[in-house]
């Protein structure tokens, strides 16, 4: 019986697991996404070639490595398919959970119309619909893959669906899907879906009692959680490590090492507490040399400086046993490196992550900087600065930092004490 290694965000996401994940599909058998939807955005880049995946598994990118996608992932079939266009055939390398909630353009819609509706209160969501369709999921209202099999059975509660709540779609500018163009797409899905829809936590046990190498990749961040990160100001599922057992039908005893992937500075794209955000030059700076905008819906991203004491509630809450620090190459350069080390709240200094995170002021320690790091693949070949600087926050997080990022190309990467 092997156990399933784990990839988790510590931030507000795209720390840069699509590229770790990449980088241990190579010596695993299974990749396996568990919550979230193409809200996701995971870069990998091979050769120069950039490759950015939403929805299916980056271990995609492995010819040897298989992928599932898991109960928990709410899955858009166009863009599913879409996405599928890029690479050949994945017949026996690709696995769907029946279980899965299927996402609908009109869930896109909701979206929209809900944002639009609050204003300056919005959340700033990628306006995908996976709000609306976890929504759909926790009242029950839902719609599974296994559902695809009868798509007119399927077109016909989605169509009840809307006489129900006409007036309130009405008022939200929300369209009545047509029948005939309805039943048309889910005969379309089902055609491209069907052969890859199966009971995949079946598999997962299968694979797991067979001894084989498994991944499970992570999407969103930590501080992006429905119950742990800054509500509401966070995505609609379970990000932290927890969730990977509820949507891959696994239990925590599967589990073996938890890898949690972190920026070497912050990032938040959406509205939202950020309190080591840099509104002046140097966020400006790492937005730049950090290429800094959204794979998903290309906004520029929130930058700032790495967050000790958010980091250490991830650390804890994930059950982190050692950490990837991403993108360290961005900060090459910096005369001084800003570290939030704790954060003053209701006039007393704390350490921990509060009720509301907007209420706090963060307390900086600050490190000299180094000229450069990009491209190092080796730990001795980093400027002793850059090693003080990862030492640092070893101390202060609280778990190893044994992988170091410094460039986005897969080779790029320093794996300690390999
Ligand atoms: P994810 O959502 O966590 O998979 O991360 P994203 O792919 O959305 O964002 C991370 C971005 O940083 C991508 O464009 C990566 O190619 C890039 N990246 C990853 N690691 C490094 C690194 O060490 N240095 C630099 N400069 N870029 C990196
Ligand atoms: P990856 O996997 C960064 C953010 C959105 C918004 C909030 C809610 O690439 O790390 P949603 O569309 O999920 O309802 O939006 O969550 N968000 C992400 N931010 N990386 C992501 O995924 C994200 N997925 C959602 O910007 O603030
Ligand atoms: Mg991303």
């Amino acid at each position: 019986m092997s156990k399933a290694d784990l990839i988790v965000g510590l931030q507000w996401g795209d720390e840069g697991k699509g590229k770790i994940v990449d980088h241990m599909a190579q010596t695993h058998d299974y990749v396996c996404r568990f919550a979230g939807g193409h809200n996701a955005g995971h870069t990998i880049v091979i050769d120069g070639k950039e490759y950015a995946l939403h929805l299916i598994p980056s271990g995609v990118l492995n010819p040897d490595a298989k992928n599932i996608v898991g109960n928990g992932v709410v899955l858009s079939p166009e863009d599913f398919i879409e996405e599928m266009k890029q690479f050949g055939t994945l017949e026996g390398r690709l696995f769907l959970s029946d279980k899965a909630h299927i996402l609908l353009p009109y869930h896109a819609q909701i979206d929209q119309a809900k944002e639009r509706l609050k204003g300056d209160k919005a959340i700033g969501t990628t306006g995908k619909g996976i709000g609306p369709a976890y929504a759909d999921k926790i009242a029950r209202v839902g719609h599974r893959l296994g559902e695809l099999r009868h798509p007119e059975k399927l077109a016909t509660k989605i169509t009840e669906y809307f006489e129900i709540n006409a007036a309130i779609f009405e008022a939200m500018g929300v369209e009545t899907p047509d029948y005939e163009t309805l039943l048309a797409d889910l005969r379309r899905y089902k055609e491209a879906l069907e052969p890859f829809i199966c009971d995949t936590t079946q598999l997962m046990w299968e694979i797991l009692s067979d001894d084989k190498k498994v991944l499970l990749e992570g999407a969103q961040g930590t501080m992006l959680d429905i119950d742990h990160g800054t509500y509401p100001y966070v995505t609609s599922s379970t990000t932290v490590s927890a969730g990977a057992c509820a949507g891959l039908g696994i239990s925590p005893k599967d589990i073996g090492t938890v890898t949690g992937i972190a920026k070497a500075y912050c990032t938040r794209v959406g509205n939202g507490p950020f309190p080591s955000e840099d509104l002046g030059e140097a966020g400006d700076r790492l937005r730049k040399n950090g290429h800094e905008f959204g794979t998903t819906t290309g906004r520029p991203r929130r930058c700032g400086w790495f967050d000790a004491v958010a980091m250490r509630h991830a650390v804890r809450i994930n059950g982190v046993d050692r950490v990837a620090l991403m993108k360290l190459d961005v900060l090459d350069g910096f005369e001084e490196i800003k570290v939030c080390v704790a954060y003053e709240f209701e006039g007393k200094r704390i350490d921990y992550v509060p009720y509301d995170l907007e209420e706090v002021t963060p307390i900086y320690e600050t490190y000299e900087g180094w000229r450069s790091t990009k491209g190092i693949r080796t730990f001795d070949e980093l400027p002793e600065k850059a090693k003080h600087y990862i030492a640092s926050l070893e101390a202060m997080i609280g778990a190893p930092i044994e992988i170091i990022s410094t460039s986005p190309e897969r080779e790029d990467t320093i794996v300690r004490g390999s």
